[in-house]
């Protein structure tokens, strides 16, 4: 390893952003010498500045610009991108999160170019192909040299497809730490007010392609979260994937539904804290309502975040059942099956992934997790 070795943080997309925070700090606070790549995947004010300024993540060494498209475009876009900035920067690790296509991209152009590379939220899997997701993480955790998992079931599942155990670190989840960061500052009430809605609401978030991406899908799921607002009123921070097609479906701006810009991250957890029931398909939000206690209706027939529903307030359901449950989960309250957090869940997943790392970098390898919920 070379005397100063380089950690470079590959980010394209909002969820990103909020994993990579607590890891750049804690990576900081050692020392280590790092920087991170925009790949621009995300790039509207709203899907992006705004959480460098919420997270305090430092400016990006680069901005690699690569935008929207097609899969086909975007990854090529990625790849191309990466591998100029790579070989002009010659990191010692790279550092990717997540399941998006920016993550797909770093960890093949890592493989080609042989560079070491880790992966941040390994081994979650829907075991549905189908999304998009599911063959980015499969592919990240066979090429990646190093193995975060914020969930004990990971383990089993990266052997099962024969990842080394060697390379698996359970160190908790990292979207977690900047929720415990934010928490003190996360008041419902000045985004309330702004926003002009009652006390007593709703968030809904739909962005999954499966549900946004047809016109009959939106359709149906358009329904039923108009059948709720009858219930509840619902605010929908509107993702740039859904807006044009759930708009033509039916969703938009009224009395008893809100449909607004995405929200920065303050502004949006904020919103949720103060809400009687969310409505997502996102997998970040899944893990957030966990943490903060409030009912979440998961619009998707599967999870790669089993813990959620185990540990958590989360329930999966279909577009056609999100009314009853709805009406249920808001006569009943957020309920907890375990009645405690998911393991690890601490607020301490930064600082266990900044020293496997900053040892790595020095030669040692820090003894892996074996078996069931040991940390770091
Ligand atoms: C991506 C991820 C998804 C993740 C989501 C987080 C992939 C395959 N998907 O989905 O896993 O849950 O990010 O939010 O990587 N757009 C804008 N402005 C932006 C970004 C996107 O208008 O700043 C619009 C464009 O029309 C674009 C569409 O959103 O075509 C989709 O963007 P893209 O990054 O391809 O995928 P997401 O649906 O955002
Ligand atoms: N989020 C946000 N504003 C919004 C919607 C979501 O700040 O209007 C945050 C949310 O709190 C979580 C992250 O964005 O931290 C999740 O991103 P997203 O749902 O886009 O992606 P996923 O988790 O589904 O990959």
């Amino acid at each position: 390893m070379r005397e100063n070795p380089l950690v470079l943080h590959v980010l394209g997309a909002r969820p990103n952003f909020v994993k990579a925070a607590p890891v750049v700090r804690a990576l900081g606070e050692l020392g280590v010498r790092q920087g991170i790549i925009h790949t621009g995947q995300h790039y509207d004010a709203l899907m992006s500045d705004v959480f460098f300024a919420d997270l305090g993540l430092p400016e990006p060494m680069a901005n690699l610009g690569v935008g929207s498209g097609t899969h086909a475009k975007q990854t090529a876009a990625l790849l191309v991108g990466l591998e100029e900035v790579f070989q002009e920067h010659e990191p010692d690790l790279v550092v990717v999160y997540g399941d998006v296509n920016s993550t797909l991209a770093a960890i093949l152009v890592c493989a080609k170019l042989g560079i070491r590379s880790a992966h941040v939220e390994a081994g979650l899997r829907s075991f549905d192909r189908g999304m998009p997701e599911e063959v980015n993480r499969i592919v990240t955790d066979s090429l990646s040299d190093l193995l975060f998992t914020t969930s004990p079931e990971a383990l089993s599942f990266l052997a099962r497809e024969g990842v080394s155990p060697d390379k698996v670190h359970f160190v908790g989840n990292p979207m977690i730490d900047s929720l415990f960061s934010a928490l003190p500052g996360l008041d419902p009430a000045p985004i309330v007010e702004r926003l002009a809605i009652p006390t007593r609401y709703a968030v809904a978030t739909l962005h999954r392609p499966a549900n946004v991406d047809t016109p009959e899908a939106a359709r149906e799921l358009v329904d039923a979260v108009l059948d709720v607002s009858r219930q509840i009123p619902v605010v929908v921070p509107i993702h740039p994937r859904g807006r044009t097609r759930l708009a033509e479906a039916g969703l938009v701006d009224g009395p008893a539904v809100k449909v607004v810009d995405p929200l920065g991250y303050v502004d949006f957890l904020s919103l949720v804290r103060g809400a009687s029931l969310v409505v997502t398909d996102s997998g970040g939000v899944q893990e957030e309502t966990t943490m903060l206690g409030v009912p979440c209706l998961t619009v998707r027939p599967n999870t790669e975040r089993p813990v959620t529903i185990t540990h958590g307030t989360n329930r999966l359901v279909t577009p056609a059942l999100l009314p009853a449950a709805a009406e249920k989960a808001l006569a009943d309250g957020a309920s907890t099956p375990s009645g405690e957090l998911p393991p690890l869940w601490d607020g301490a997943a930064g600082p266990r992934i900044a020293r496997v790392i900053a040892a790595w970098l020095k030669g040692d390898n820090l003894a892996p997790a074996s078996q069931g919920t040991r940390a770091e």
